[in-house]
């Protein structure tokens, strides 16, 4: 078991992962493609781009900063930079996130190892669009299966938590992340040689301004800090393990590069492909599990093999790229407990495993038992999502950003952009600029324009 001592990513190489680890996950993959598909398409991108060069790259950066200076998790590092205030609740607020986030991705994630043991024993082979969306539909109604895969990915989420994330995590996203990104670019090219993948290309690629409302600007900057793992304080937690010399802009910007090409590029599968079997755009968050067991059995038809490969690869990575999501928000709450509370690492983790393994139940079986139990007419699924990614997070978002733009000490603020005036910092006054003005407009701006949404 880890003990007390802090722990620290070795390279640079290990922070750029570790972090981008926790961004590329599902949100990506699974996401993002039914986000897009439900808000038009190109025109969300647009959106979304923005968001995250004007708001995700910032808050990013505050969030290192606020972690790296006060060498605490989220939960803790307000109380260090501003004690005695109310900021402690920012740093809560992200603690209760990541554990309700946590809870139903598991959910989804476990969809994964599902269609792990579906490619592993060939399942997939010989069925049509149709046989894909109904097995999707069997399973994720099915009242006991999925919640095994929840509580095995879980247990795996935790299993790596108490050993300890430098050794296991960080070696394997070495080897892991390069992999499903080679794995992503063959499947990219497979995807838009589908006969009448055009459609999906123009749906990416065309915007249609017309479809652009308060609830797509939501969607996006919700996307945006999903996407990102930002508003909770994950990222500032990873940041407290940081070295002195780690440059944060830096780091930043290639975790917000490596995340932006990940979802681009799903895109570019999944839309292809869905046009392409006339499965709709907007199927929702079974949409990745219908369309891309399809394209392995169309694309490689002549070559069942290489399909048979290609499936069972891709759910692996797809499972890897999840877990190390997993970790990253188990870690904050784990953290939190054990640092404020002073439970061992090991208690801190059980605790919160089995909490989310509770709620991750309702989540699982509002997909299909409790189907009607709905709240303003979302499941408990959907209600968590909503809640979190869509109000939690910008929250979150909207508060580092007040936070670092307008309370914090700013020579902290410049001490650790250039790490202590070694590197240039020329970002500083566009940095202060954003977050003190730009990003809490931004955000408020959103939000108070779809305060009716939930009529
Ligand atoms: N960014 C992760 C993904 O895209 C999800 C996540 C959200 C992780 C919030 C940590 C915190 O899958």
């Amino acid at each position: 078991m880890t003990k007390n001592k802090r722990a620290n990513f070795g390279s640079k190489l290990g922070v750029i992962l570790a972090s981008a680890g926790s961004a590329v996950g599902l949100g990506n993959i699974w996401r993002f493609p039914y986000e897009t598909g439900n808000h038009g398409g190109a025109a969300f991108i647009l959106i979304y781009l923005g968001c995250i060069i004007l708001l995700g790259l910032p808050i990013m950066i505050s969030e290192f900063l606020i972690g790296r200076h006060s060498q605490k998790s989220t939960g803790g590092a307000y109380s260090v930079l501003a004690p005695g205030t109310q900021w402690k609740w920012v740093g809560r607020m992200g603690v209760l996130a990541g554990f309700l986030i946590l809870s139903y991705y598991s959910v989804v994630a476990g969809w994964t190892l599902e269609y792990i043991f579906e490619a592993v024993t060939n399942s997939f082979s010989g069925k049509s669009a149709n046989d894909f969306i109904d097995s999707f539909n069997s399973f994720s109604g099915n009242p006991w299966k999925p919640l095994i895969w929840l509580v095995l990915f879980l247990l795996a989420t935790h299993f790596i938590i108490v050993k300890g994330v430098e050794k296991g995590i960080e070696k394997s996203s070495k080897i892991m992340m390069p992999a499903l990104f080679i794995l992503i670019i063959i499947l990219v090219g497979c995807s838009v040689s589908l006969p009448g993948a055009e459609k999906g290309i123009e749906f990416l690629l065309k915007p249609d301004f017309s479809k652009v409302n308060g609830e797509v600007f939501l969607g996006a900057m919700g996307q945006a800090f999903f996407s990102l793992s930002l508003g909770m304080g994950c990222l500032s937690t990873y940041a407290s393990y940081f070295g002195k010399n780690t440059n944060l802009t830096k780091t930043a910007f290639s975790v917000g590069i490596i995340d932006t090409i990940v979802a681009i590029m799903a895109g570019f599968i999944i839309f292809p492909a869905a046009f392409s079997v006339g499965i709709q755009p907007d199927a929702g968050p079974s949409l990745i599990f219908i369309t891309l067991p399809n394209v392995f059995q169309q694309a490689f038809s002549g070559a069942p093999v290489l399909a048979y490969i290609f499936s069972v690869m891709f759910y692996v990575l797809l499972a890897v790229a999840a877990l190390t999501s997993t970790i990253s928000m188990h870690e904050v709450v784990t953290a939190y407990l054990h640092e404020e509370f002073k439970l061992t690492r090991g208690r801190a983790a059980t605790l919160v495993t089995s909490g989310c393994i509770f709620l991750g139940i309702f989540c699982s079986l509002s997909m299909g038992a409790t189907k009607e139990y709905t709240l303003f007419g979302l499941n408990t699924f959907d209600l968590f999502d909503f809640v979190t990614a869509k109000i939690m997070l910008p929250l979150g978002g909207l508060l580092i950003s007040i936070f670092t733009g307008w309370y914090l000490d700013k020579k902290i603020v410049k001490s650790e952009i250039t790490n202590n005036g070694q590197l240039k910092g020329s970002i500083y006054v566009y940095l202060i600029f954003i977050l003190k003005y730009i990003a809490p407009v931004a955000i408020s701006f959103i939000f108070i324009n779809e305060l009716g949404f939930l009529k």
